[in-house]
């Protein structure tokens, strides 16, 4: 399957979840992540993924007290060291990485299909793949093919695009990978997280107050928590209700640490053609709105825009909730832009 959802939605949360039921479940599990600058390509890819298994089994003490014939398993999982021949086409090293793999992990599974229900591979910040040429492909038909033989599960989590392109619904990829979006919290969702939390050290609040978080955070789960945490740091040491007071007490402190520790960090990596355009967005006046408006408030060409709305889009700043629509991802961050285009 894939977890899709924006930055802060909860995928790298949920995906340890799983890793903690599949453990629970005596799965062999190897969760990837930070692998960004170590997986370049399909050969690096099939390399990480076989040591990465490979260390993980090792690294699973069960195991390592049945199995002391240590010899025969270091040569189970075999990493691509080089093609003979580096004159190979880029299909060919295509071709040639999903046999290794595909052998690799066949060989693998026959050796521990005794000792584990299921191998789970959970691959965090797939995007990142997502950008390697045909590397999701590469994925779905090496595992496609091991189905039939083995238990392999594979989640990929990011902000994927693939499941959102319109003439990719259909594509085997999004067949193979059904895409589940992660989405906000509702109110009740909202309500009940606080309520748990509060709970846990002795401190109340009422509805009225709940209800106020939930419409400032939107129920998405890193601004909820991050608007908790502040409020709950005005209660003086002898309080022990959350009131408006202390909500008003702390609407600086949300806007200036929302902004530091994620709006910013968000907005760095965007070009600085593209952060113009989502300056001049703000214009627009909506925090809905729709392309020809886009168009409209930057006085620029249709096919002049559209690619740095794309660059919004795909870093997260805007989302795109029907076709030609699109939306900022959330109003706090509308008012961060206006804070930071003031001080342009
Ligand atoms: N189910 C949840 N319940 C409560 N808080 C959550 C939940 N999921 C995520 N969070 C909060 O949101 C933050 C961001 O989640 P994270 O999993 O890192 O998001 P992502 O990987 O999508 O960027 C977490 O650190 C946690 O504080
Ligand atoms: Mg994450």
């Amino acid at each position: 399957m894939s977890i899709t959802g924006n930055r802060g939605m909860g995928k790298t949360s949920l995906l340890m979840k799983m890793e903690e039921i599949a453990r629970k479940n005596k799965c062999l599990v190897f969760r990837m992540s930070n692998y960004e600058s170590l997986v370049n390509n399909i050969s690096e890819l099939t390399n990480y993924l076989i040591l990465g298994l490979k260390n993980e089994f090792y690294a699973d003490a069960s195991v390592q007290k049945k199995v002391m014939r240590l010899g025969e398993w270091a040569t189970t999982l075999r990493p691509v060291v080089s093609y003979k021949g580096a004159s190979l086409s880029f299909e060919e090293k295509r071709l040639a990485a999903q046999t290794i793999l595909r052998n690799n992990f066949l060989t693998f599974w026959k050796k521990v299909e005794g000792e584990y229900p299921a191998v789970v591979l959970l691959i965090d910040e797939a995007e990142s793949l997502e950008r390697i040429e045909g590397a999701l492909s590469f994925l779905r038909e090496v595992f496609q093919r091991l189905s039939h033989e083995a238990k392999y599960m594979v989640v990929l989590c990011g902000k994927l695009n693939f499941p959102e392109r319109m003439s990719e619904s259909f594509s085997p990829l999004n067949r193979f990978f059904p895409a589940s979006p992660l989405t906000a919290f509702t109110e009740e969702e909202t309500f009940s997280y606080i309520s748990k939390t509060l709970k846990s050290v002795n401190v109340v609040t009422d509805d009225e107050v709940k209800k106020k978080i939930f419409e400032k955070s939107e129920g998405h789960p890193y601004v909820l928590v991050k608007v908790c945490n502040i409020i709950f740091n005005e209660l003086e040491d002898t309080e022990n209700k959350i009131t408006a007071k202390h909500l008003e007490k702390a609407r600086v402190r949300i806007i200036i640490d929302l902004g530091k520790d994620f709006f910013n960090p968000m907005l760095h990596p965007v070009s600085p053609k593209a952060k113009n355009i989502a300056f001049q967005l703000l214009k627009i006046g909506k925090r809905k709105f729709i392309f020809a408006e886009a168009v409209k408030s930057t006085n620029m060409k249709r096919q002049d825009v559209a690619p740095y709305i794309q660059e919004l889009v795909r870093k997260g700043c805007l989302n795109k909730p029907e076709r030609a629509t699109y939306e900022f991802f959330h109003q706090l961050f509308i008012d961060f832009l206006k804070k930071r285009a003031s001080e342009v």
